[in-house]
C-alpha cells in the first residue's frame, strides 16, 4: 500500500477501498504515516467527500483502532445517546437516570466541553467528590450494582479519532461531513452500544447552523450506525435559543435536579421526555415502549413521582459525590456576584440568541477556549425568557452569575444583544424539527 497513491486517488475524486482506508488509519495511529501526508488526505476528503461505504469503513477502522467495549456482562442491549452539543444542554444528566429508572441499564462514557459551556463531565464535577475517572472494573461494578454509571471516556477508545481530530483542528478540516460523522460514530461504536439516540442540534447555538446541514449530518450518522448493525434514531432539535433556563455547570446541575423532581422548566422537561421515550423505544425492541405517546406519559410520571431522581441520587453516591448538595441545591458552588439584565422595552420575545448566551457564559469562565483552561463551576447565566413570551420594560430577561467584575462586564456586553423584542406577537419555536429513523427517513 502506498500513501501517496491513496492521497492522489482521493484528490482525483475516486472512492477509497476498505484496504486503503484501513491502511491509512492503522499506519497513522502507529505513527508511520507523517502528519503532512495525513493532512493532505484529510483536505482531499474535505473537498471530494466520501460515499456511504467509505464513511462506514473509516468509522469502523477508527472504532477498531483501540478497545471495543463489551458490555454483555452488564446488559444484553446497551442503549446510549449522543448530543451534538448546545447552550444549556443538560439533557444527559436528566435522561440517563430517567431511562435507568425503567430498569434499562445505563453504562455511558461522556466527554468534556470545548467552547460554550462545559461538557457533561464538567457539569458533574460541580458536585464535590464526583469521580469521573473510573477503572474499567469500577465502571462495570457501578453499572451492575446501581443500574447506572456515567464516567469519562477511556483513552483507549478510538485513539485514531483522537489523533486525527487534533490534526483536523489545525488543518481547517474539521467541518467535513464524513469526517464529523465518522469521528462521532467511531466513539459510539467502540463504546459497546446496541442502540443509539442522536440529538442533533440546529440553529445559531449549534455546530450545524441550518436544518439542511443538521439533517445531512444526522442522516450520515444514522446510516453509519445501521450499516454497523446498530439500531438508530436521530432527533433534529432546535438550538436557536438556550435549552431550558440555566447555562453554566452548577446552575445546570440544579436545573437537572429540579427537572428530575418533576419541577423543571417546561422546555427542558418536554425535550427530555422525548429523548427518553426514544431511548426506551429502542431498548424495548418492539416488545415494550413501542407507542411513543404512551411512553411519554410513563416518562412524565417517572419524573413527577421521584423515581428518576432516586436513580440520579444513586449514581451520584456511587461515584463518590456529595449527596447533601443534591438534596439542598443551595450547597452547590455559588458565584459571588448576581446581576439582572432588564428588558429595554415591552413586547414579545422574537429571539434569544443562543450563540450570544454561549459566548457570555464562556466570557464568565463556565466553558473553556482550550483544553487546558480551568472551568469555574459556579458562574453562568439564567435565561428567563423564550421566543414568543410577552414581556414588559424592566422585566429581568437574564440573570448573570459571576465571580469577577471584568468578566461580568464582558458577559453583559454579549447579553445586551442577545434578546430581540417585537411589538407584534411571535410564535414560539418548536423543540424538534424532525426525526430520522433507522431507515434513514
Ligand atoms: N465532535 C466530534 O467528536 N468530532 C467531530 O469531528 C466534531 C464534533
Amino acid at each position: 500500500m502506498n500513501m501517496l497513491e491513496i492521497i492522489e486517488n482521493k484528490r482525483d475524486g475516486k472512492a477509497l477501498s476498505q484496504a486503503e482506508i484501513r491502511y491509512f488509519v492503522e499506519q497513522y495511529t502507529a505513527g508511520v504515516i507523517p502528519d503532512y501526508q495525513a493532512s493532505a488526505l484529510l483536505m482531499a476528503i474535505y473537498f471530494q467527500g466520501m460515499d456511504r461505504a467509505e464513511t462506514v469503513q473509516l468509522t469502523m477502522a477508527m472504532a477498531e483502532s483501540g478497545d471495543m467495549l463489551d458490555l454483555s456482562d452488564i446488559t444484553d442491549y446497551a442503549i446510549d445517546k449522543h448530543s451534538s452539543g448546545g447552550v444549556g444542554d443538560k439533557t444527559t444528566l436528566i435522561v440517563l437516570p430517567l431511562v435507568a429508572s425503567f430498569g434499562v441499564p445505563i453504562a455511558k462514557m461522556s466527554g468534556r466541553g470545548l467552547g460554550f459551556g462545559g461538557g457533561t463531565l464538567d457539569k458533574l464535577e460541580s458536585i464535590s467528590g464526583y469521580d469521573v475517572n473510573l477503572s474499567d472494573a469500577d465502571f462495570r461494578r457501578i453499572a451492575r450494582e446501581t443500574g447506572i454509571v456515567l464516567a469519562g471516556q477511556s483513552q483507549s477508545l478510538a485513539p485514531a479519532d483522537g489523533a486525527l481530530y487534533v490534526l483536523r483542528d489545525v488543518t481547517g478540516t474539521v467541518a467535513s461531513l464524513p469526517l464529523i460523522a465518522s469521528s462521532i460514530m467511531s466513539k459510539k461504536l467502540a463504546a459497546g452500544t446496541s442502540g443509539i439516540v442522536l440529538d442533533v442540534k440546529t440553529g445559531c447555538g449549534a455546530y450545524m447552523k441550518t436544518l439542511d446541514e443538521a439533517r445531512a449530518l444526522a442522516t450520515a450518522m444514522v446510516r453509519i450506525g445501521v450499516d454497523a448493525g446498530r439500531n438508530m434514531v436521530a432527533l433534529l432539535s432546535d438550538m436557536n435559543q438556550p435549552l431550558g433556563v440555566a447555562v453554566g455547570n452548577a446552575l445546570e446541575v440544579a436545573e437537572a435536579v429540579r427537572t428530575l423532581q418533576g419541577e423543571g422548566p417546561r422546555h427542558i422537561h418536554d425535550h427530555c421526555v422525548e429523548v427518553a421515550a426514544q431511548m426506551l423505544r429502542l431498548a424495548g425492541r418492539g416488545a415494550r415502549w413501542a407507542d411513543l405517546a404512551v411512553t411519554h406519559g410513563e416518562v412524565d410520571r417517572a419524573l413527577r413521582s421521584g423515581k428518576a431522581f432516586e436513580f440520579f441520587r444513586r449514581m451520584i453516591a456511587a461515584h463518590g459525590g456529595d449527596l447533601r448538595q443534591i438534596d439542598d441545591l443551595s450547597l452547590l458552588p455559588k458565584a459571588r456576584l448576581r446581576h439582572d439584565v432588564p428588558a429595554r422595552e415591552s413586547g414579545h420575545v422574537a429571539a434569544v440568541h443562543a450563540d450570544k448566551v454561549g459566548w457570555a457564559s464562556l466570557a464568565l469562565g463556565a466553558g473553556r477556549k482550550t483544553k487546558e483552561d480551568a472551568i469555574d463551576h459556579a458562574v453562568g447565566i439564567e435565561a428567563h425568557v423564550k421566543v414568543g413570551d410577552a414581556i414588559a420594560t424592566g422585566d429581568p430577561v437574564m440573570t448573570i452569575h459571576a465571580n469577577d467584575d471584568g468578566r461580568l462586564a464582558a458577559a453583559m456586553a454579549w447579553l445586551e444583544e442577545a434578546v430581540e423584542i417585537s411589538a407584534e406577537p411571535v410564535a414560539p419555536l418548536p423543540l424538534f424539527h424532525g426525526v430520522i429513523d433507522g431507515a434513514g427517513n
